[in-house]
């Protein structure tokens, strides 16, 4: 039976057009092009939730001082392979302000999108030490990085923290680190997709078991300072963004400036490097690469071999966002802040109409309205989600694509408008209402 608002016919066609096999399991790019082109042939708007877009303006901080530095002529020159000295010096004071931990400016590292900083740090931290060649993520977990892992044929293993919180995310890191083939560890905090923000005690354990194995941490902050359960906005004030940085010094930040900034066009992020890495010597990777230290090699062989640096007029505009933010002029989380309040909402109408939280807590807490939340729906499985909400206009990835082993959809909310909450609202009802009744099957 046909009940859906959006016409099957045509989004059965396009599905086929575009050689979809599995539309459930299709990926975030594939679903963003079967939307536009449902959208296009229909002249209906989804509420799309596929894509983690900056719904934002970008900080005009940042664009005017790159107009600046374009006019006085840097794009004529080739940047410092390991960033300009102002970008550098502001980079240190906001992670001293904002993480309270203390690294040197050589440390901090420009990168075109954390993307680039990932890539290098998995091909360095993969050839360190000769045996240590696997990376292990700790899911779910954001599905590019391990495109980045297939195309440079590198090894992985992965589990979903979801049933590992707490004291069994010890027992769980040390399994896999104690077998010695474990170069590195990756996670994001705030994480996407599940918007769950690991608690300074599980951080602490992570710290702890990296130090033990002597395995590489690499924390990713794509969403820093976001959690808005607590006001993390003010220099140099606790509280302060939780950071593994506090308990190992073995660890890699990457800081982006896509989602706090809505700067993701310009692909400019932070690879900040602990001091002590960063001048640790690697045989190893010395013999792989031809460097010398650890940090030296990823700026000197590795960045520069990947784009020989990062736009130079963006670092200039990074520069000026992190030196505002450091002198209290710009509170970067009061611009971001609409994000969870619109999660708030959307959460309650997917509630409202039959579905649930997928990653509801951290440990004792709720989770955080964020950039991102996850539901299911009683008897679909996360693929079955995705398919069947295409049919009522509403765009998702299913949670498998992230490593999750939970059944459910991943929601982002930066690109839901609010005059869209209405027609959200209209289409779960009807999405429930048909379902429940069993008038779809
Ligand atoms: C967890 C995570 N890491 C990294 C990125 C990409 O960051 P960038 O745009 O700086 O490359 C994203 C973007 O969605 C993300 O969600």
């Amino acid at each position: 039976m046909n009940n859906s608002p959006f016409n099957r016919e045509v989004i059965d066609k396009k599905i086929k057009e575009l050689r979809i096999a599995n539309t459930g399991k299709a990926s975030i790019r594939e679903i963003v092009a079967l939307v536009n082109q449902v959208e296009k042939e229909t002249g209906l708007k989804y509420i799309r939730m596929e894509m983690g877009v900056p719904g934002l303006p970008p900080s005009e901080i940042g664009v005017n001082a790159e107009i600046e530095a374009l006019k006085k002529g840097v794009a004529a020159i080739y940047p410092m392979v390991d960033g300009i000295t102002p970008l550098k010096e502001e980079a240190s004071k906001f992670v001293k302000n904002f993480l309270d931990i203390s690294v040197s400016p050589k440390v901090c590292i420009p990168t075109v999108g954390s993307m680039q900083g990932t890539y290098a740090a998995f091909m360095a931290a993969s050839n360190a030490v000769s045996d240590k060649d696997t990376t292990l993520f700790i899911d779910p977990g954001f599905p590019v990085q391990k495109q980045q892992m297939m195309v440079l044929g590198q090894k992985y293993e992965t589990f979903d923290v979801f049933h590992f919180r707490g004291e069994k995310l010890r027992v769980k890191l040390e399994e896999y680190f104690s077998k010695g083939n474990i170069c590195a560890v990756v996670y994001s905090n705030p994480n996407n997709p599940a918007w769950i923000c690991l608690t300074e005690d599980e951080l602490q354990i992570i710290g702890e078991t990296a130090s033990k194995y002597d395995v590489i941490v690499m924390e990713d902050l794509a969403y820093f300072c976001m959690d808005f359960r607590e006001d993390l906005s003010k220099p140099g004030e606790a509280p302060f963004q939780p950071t593994v940085a506090k308990y190992t010094d073995n660890y890699i930040l990457f800081i982006s400036s896509s989602k706090i900034f809505s700067y993701a066009g310009q692909r400019c992020g932070l690879m900040i490097i602990s001091d002590s890495l960063f001048s640790r010597d690697y045989p190893d990777l010395q013999k792989r690469f031809g460097g010398t230290d650890f940090g030296s090699t990823i700026t000197l062989r590795l960045l520069y071999a990947l784009s020989s640096g990062t736009g130079h007029s963006s670092q200039y505009a990074m520069a000026a966002m992190l030196k505002e933010a450091n002198e209290g002029r710009f509170n970067f989380v009061e611009k971001v802040r609409e994000y969870g309040e619109k999660a708030k909402v959307m959460k309650r109408l997917f509630m409202e109409n039959g579905f649930d939280i997928v990653y509801k807590n951290d440990l004792d807490k709720p989770v955080a309205d964020g950039f991102y939340f996850t539901v299911s729906y009683q008897g679909m499985t996360g693929n079955q989600l995705v398919e069947n909400l295409l049919y009522y206009g509403i765009s998702a990835i299913a949670l498998d694509n992230t490593g999750s082993r939970e059944e459910g959809i991943r929601a982002c909310v930066s690109f839901v408008r609010r005059d869209q909450f209405g027609d959200l609202e209209e289409r779960l009802k009807l999405f429930n209402e048909h379902f429940l009744s069993g008038k779809v099957n």
